[in-house]
């Protein structure tokens, strides 16, 4: 990674990098955010399934919702926006909780977290980063291996990010969800966010929900979408093979060499070492 385009592409703030998309106005505004109460978070360290869960619970719906583009991108004319809806809020963000605004907290707003192997999500964002123009070159694996154990990637240490949120995992508004669990059994976790949402829907809705959210029907989907980069919940690509790429369970094995992998299980049995996971 050159330092140049490290400098054009990201900044740091509160210890978190962000890219440069995030201003920092808006990163500060968060604090005084006026959250609604029927607000829906959906929370994610990047490339665990965000947009899986968003077309989830966009056809749960299946009336007209608002998923906007993550709180923390953009300028703070975003937060103006957000404030003028009028239909229900959809948010979509990768604040780690600390920073998440704590109105969202005070009105105990529901908050879904998906989370996924960080060996498959850090594979995951191996590629987005190597493939997307908005974020600081990675020539190598190995390279990015590096970089994402030390946390100095976008959004920061994945550790960091999971245990911040796990720790609030038994609060009645937080659903913990993981991506293994919707690839085992989609229609079985489905269920399970009516039942958190309060949303009532037939056991051959969800059926058909679980039908067109697969990975083959989302991808063929946004391919026959228009290129507006507003159609996608990303807010840094408006490429969608860099979002639904492989889909897949155990991709990790692929890449991670065994020295590497060594490696990252020391990491992680350090780091997770109070965490139930
Ligand atoms: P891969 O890069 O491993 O393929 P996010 O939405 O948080 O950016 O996560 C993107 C990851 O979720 C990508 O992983 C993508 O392929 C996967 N994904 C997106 N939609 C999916 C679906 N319907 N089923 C399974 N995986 C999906």
């Amino acid at each position: 990674m050159s330092n140049s385009s490290e400098a054009e592409l990201l900044h740091t703030f509160k210890g978190i990098p962000f890219t440069t998309r995030s201003s920092p106005e808006l990163l500060k505004s968060l604090d005084t955010f006026d959250a609604r109460e029927d607000d829906v978070l959906l929370v994610s360290y990047p490339k665990s399934g965000t947009h899986w869960l968003a077309g989830v619970i966009t056809k749960l719906y299946n009336t007209q919702v608002t998923v906007t583009s993550p709180i923390e991108f953009g300028d703070i004319s975003r937060l103006e926006e957000l404030n003028k809806l009028s239909s229900k809020r959809i948010i979509p963000t990768h604040l780690d909780y600390n920073m998440l605004p704590p109105n969202f907290k005070n009105k105990k707003c529901k908050m879904i977290y998906i989370s996924r192997n960080p060996k498959d999500t850090a594979v995951s964002m191996f590629h987005y980063y190597r493939d997307n123009p908005n974020l600081p070159t990675v020539d190598t694996w190995t390279a990015f291996f590096d970089l994402f154990l030390k946390g100095n990637v976008v959004c920061g240490s994945w550790f960091d990010h999971f245990l911040s949120w796990e720790e609030h995992e038994d609060e009645k508004n937080i659903l913990f969800l993981f991506y293994e669990d919707m690839k085992k059994d989609l229609p079985k976790v489905v269920k399970e966010i009516t039942l958190f949402l309060s949303l009532n829907v037939s056991d051959n809705d969800i059926q058909d929900i679980c039908k067109k959210s697969s990975f083959s029907e989302m991808k063929k989907d946004t391919e026959k979408e228009n290129s507006d980069p507003n159609h996608t919940v990303c807010a840094l690509t408006s490429n969608r093979k860099l979002i639904f790429r492989k889909g897949a369970v155990g991709d990790w094995k692929n890449y991670f060499t065994p020295k590497q992998n060594i490696r990252f299980q020391e990491i992680f049995n350090e780091k997770m070492k109070l965490s139930k996971m």
